[in-house]
C-alpha cells in the first residue's frame, strides 16, 4: 500500500543519548557540522528553511534564518539581544533530526566576500553545493568547488529548483564531473524531466516517492512511498526513463561509497525542489548516516588533535557586537576537542593572554542536555573578545596551535581618507576594527605620523561595507580614493625583503602587525619576480617554475 508522510529515517544507534552523554566520542558522533554553498540565488535560504522545518529547530533565533528572516534579526537585534542574550543565528543554525546535532554554518552568498566564505568553510566537516538545475555549473559554484577542493572538504550536491524547466539528468552530472573532478554518484533520481518534477527513485531500495502537489510548499510535502510495481502504474514511462538514466549513471560512475566521498573523489548527488519541501527529508538523512562527524583535527606541525583531549578550537569569524556603539566584539569558535564549559579556565595560543570564558553564548544540544556545554563541533561565540583575532586558537590545558587562516589575495587597492579631522582617532580605531574583524585587510603606507592606510579588497563590496561601518559605529565618515594602479599584493618573507623587493621596484606597505606586504601592476610583474627572487614569497627557486 501507500505510506502517507512516511517520517525520515532515524538512526537508532544514536537513541540512548543519556547512557553516555558525557563522552566527548559520543557527543561528536551526534554532530553535523557543515554549510550550504551556492551561486547566489540556487535556494540556499530556501534549503535552509526546508531543512529546519524537517528537523526540529532547537533554538528559537534559528527559526527566522531565510532571507526574510535575517532581514528581521538584524533590525531586532537590540531588542533580541535584551530578551535572551546574543543570538548566533546568523552564524551557526542548530537544529536536531534522529538525535542528530546539526550546526549549518552561513557563509555569505556574494562572491565579493569569498574570503570569509572561506573561514567559515575551514569550521565545517562537509558542504552541501546547492545548483539550480535550470542553469547547471555557475560562476561561484565553480569557485566554490575550488575552495572545497583545496580544504579537503567532502562535498554532497544537491541539484535543486527540478519543478523548473532545465537541462537533463545526464547531462548535469557530466557538467559536474567535468567541470569539478569529482565523481558524481547519484543516491537518488528524479521521475519526470525537469519542469515536470513526479517524485524520487531510490536506487537503493527501488522505491518511489511521489511528490504530492496538494500541500507542497505550505508545509511539509506530503511524501508517498510506492513499490516499484506501483510506481510504474502511477507514474509509467517517466518511471522506467528514470530507472534506466539512474541505472546508466550508476554504472558509469558507482555506487556511494563512503571513502571516495570522504576523501574528496566523490561527490554524492541529490535531486530536490526545495520551495516544495521535496527531496529534503532524503538530504537529511544522508547527512544523519553518511555525512562525517566531527573528528580530530590537524594542528599547525599536523599533529591529530585527539576529541577527548582539553578543549581547543579556533577563532573563523569575528563580528560587531549587536551594540555598536559599544564596539563590543564576538569572536566564534569552532570546538575541535574536549569539552567547553562557561567559566573554565582557557588560553589564546598566538598571544599566550588568558580569554575570559564568562561570557559566552552557546546553545545547548537540548533542553535536557545540561546547559552551557559544547562539544567538538559546535560553535560558541565569545563576547567581549577583544584579544582574539581570526585564526587564533583557544584552549584549555595543555596548548595547542591549528593552522592560521590565509589571507585571501586582494585584488583592488584603494587610499582610505577620514573626511572628518576631529575624528581622526575614531578612524584609526575603526579601520584596526574591521581589520581585525576581517571585514577588509588594511595595507599602510609609510610610518608614524604619515602613514596612510590603503584598504584592500579581494571584492569592491567590501569598500561599501567598510565605508559604511566606518560612519555608523565609528562616526567616522570616509571615502576611498580612485583605484591605486595595482592588480595583486603578496606577503614578503626571506632575509631582508623591503630591501629586496625596493632593488626589484616593487612598492612595498605593510600590515598592522609590521608584516611587509609587495603591491603588483600586474600578473607578469608577479611572475617575473617569482622567478627572480623567490625567497621573497617564502618559496624555492623550483616552486618558482
Ligand atoms: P539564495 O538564498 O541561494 O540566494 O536563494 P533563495 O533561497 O532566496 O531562492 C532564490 C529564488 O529561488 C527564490 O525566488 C526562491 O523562491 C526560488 N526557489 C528556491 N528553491 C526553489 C525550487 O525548488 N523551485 C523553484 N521553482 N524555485 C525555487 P524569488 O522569486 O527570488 O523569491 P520568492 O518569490 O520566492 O520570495
Amino acid at each position: 500500500g501507500i505510506l502517507v508522510g512516511m517520517v525520515p529515517g532515524i538512526l537508532t544507534d544514536y537513541d540512548s543519548p543519556s547512557t553516555n552523554d558525557n563522552d566527548v566520542h559520543h557527543q561528536a558522533r551526534r554532530r553535523r557540522t557543515f554549510a550550504i554553498i551556492a551561486h547566489p540565488d540556487a535556494g540556499k535560504s530556501t534549503l535552509t528553511e526546508a531543512l529546519a522545518l524537517h528537523a526540529r529547530v532547537i533554538t528559537e533565533a534559528g527559526v527566522t534564518h531565510g532571507k526574510q528572516g535575517r532581514h528581521a534579526s538584524m533590525s531586532d537585534w537590540g531588542t533580541m539581544e535584551r530578551e535572551r542574550g546574543i543570538s548566533i543565528s546568523s552564524t551557526a543554525l542548530r537544529f536536531e533530526h534522529g538525535n542528530v546535532i546539526f550546526n549549518l554554518l552561513d557563509t555569505p552568498g556574494h562572491a565579493d566576500f569569498s574570503e570569509d566564505t572561506y573561514r567559515v568553510l575551514t569550521a565545517v566537516d562537509c558542504a552541501i553545493m546547492l545548483v539550480d538545475s535550470s542553469r547547471g555549473m555557475e560562476t561561484q559554484t565553480l569557485k566554490l568547488f575550488a575552495v572545497c577542493k583545496e580544504l579537503g572538504l567532502p562535498v554532497v550536491t544537491v541539484f535543486n529548483k527540478w519543478d523548473r524547466p532545465g537541462q537533463e539528468t545526464l547531462e548535469l552530472l557530466d557538467e559536474v564531473q567535468e567541470a569539478t573532478g569529482r565523481l558524481p554518484v547519484p543516491l537518488n533520481w528524479p521521475v519526470g524531466i525537469a519542469g515536470d518534477f513526479r517524485g524520487l527513485y531510490d536506487p537503493e531500495s527501488g522505491n518511489y516517492t511521489r511528490l504530492s502537489r496538494t500541500n507542497a510548499g505550505a508545509s511539509l510535502a506530503q511524501a508517498d512511498v510506492m513499490s516499484p510495481e506501483e510506481a510504474a502504474v502511477d507514474a509509467g514511462d517517466a518511471w522506467e526513463a528514470a530507472r534506466e538514466d539512474c541505472d546508466i549513471a550508476v554504472s558509469l560512475n558507482g555506487n556511494f561509497d563512503s571513502e571516495e566521498f570522504l576523501a574528496g573523489r566523490a561527490t554524492p548527488v541529490l535531486f530536490a525542489a526545495a520551495a516544495s519541501n521535496f527531496g529534503v527529508a532524503p538530504l537529511l538523512d544522508f547527512l544523519v548516516n553518511r555525512a562525517p562527524a566531527p573528528g580530530p583535527r590537524p594542528d599547525t606541525g599536523g599533529t591529530l588533535r585527539p576529541l577527548d583531549s582539553d578543549f581547543s578550537g579556533f577563532v573563523f569569524k569575528m563580528q560587531s557586537g549587536m551594540n555598536p556603539a559599544h564596539h563590543d566584539k564576538l569572536a566564534f569558535v569552532r570546538v575541535c576537542s574536549g569539552t567547553f564549559q562557561r567559566g573554565m579556565t582557557l588560553r589564546n595560543e598566538s598571544s599566550g593572554k588568558p580569554v575570559s570564558s564568562k561570557y559566552t553564548h552557546h546553545m545547548s544540544g537540548r533542553d535536557r542536555d545540561s546547559a552551557d556545554e559544547s562539544w567538538p563541533g559546535d560553535v560558541v561565540g565569545f563576547s567581549n573578545a577583544s584579544g582574539l583575532r581570526i585564526g587564533d586558537t583557544v584552549h584549555a590545558g595543555e596548548a595547542v596551535a591549528f593552522p592560521r587562516l590565509p589571507h585571501f589575495n586582494a585584488e583592488h587597492f584603494r587610499m582610505v581618507r577620514g573626511l572628518d579631522p576631529s575624528r581622526s582617532k575614531a578612524f584609526a580605531r575603526g579601520i584596526s576594527h574591521l581589520e581585525e574583524e576581517g571585514t577588509i585587510q588594511v595595507l599602510y603606507r609609510g610610518f608614524g605620523t604619515s602613514q596612510t592606510p590603503i584598504f584592500a579588497a579581494v571584492g569592491v563590496l567590501q569598500f561599501d561595507v567598510a565605508l559604511d561601518r566606518l560612519k555608523r559605529e565609528f562616526n567616522a565618515p570616509a571615502v576611498v580614493e580612485e583605484a591605486l594602479p595595482y592588480e595583486m599584493a603578496r606577503d614578503l618573507y626571506g632575509p631582508d625583503p623591503v630591501q629586496t623587493a625596493k632593488a626589484a621596484a616593487i612598492d612595498v606597505v605593510y600590515r598592522s602587525n609590521g608584516n611587509p606586504v609587495g603591491l603588483f601592476r600586474n600578473q607578469w610583474k608577479l611572475g617575473r619576480t617569482m622567478t627572480d627572487s623567490p625567497e621573497l614569497f617564502g618559496i624555492t627557486e623550483d616552486e618558482a617554475k
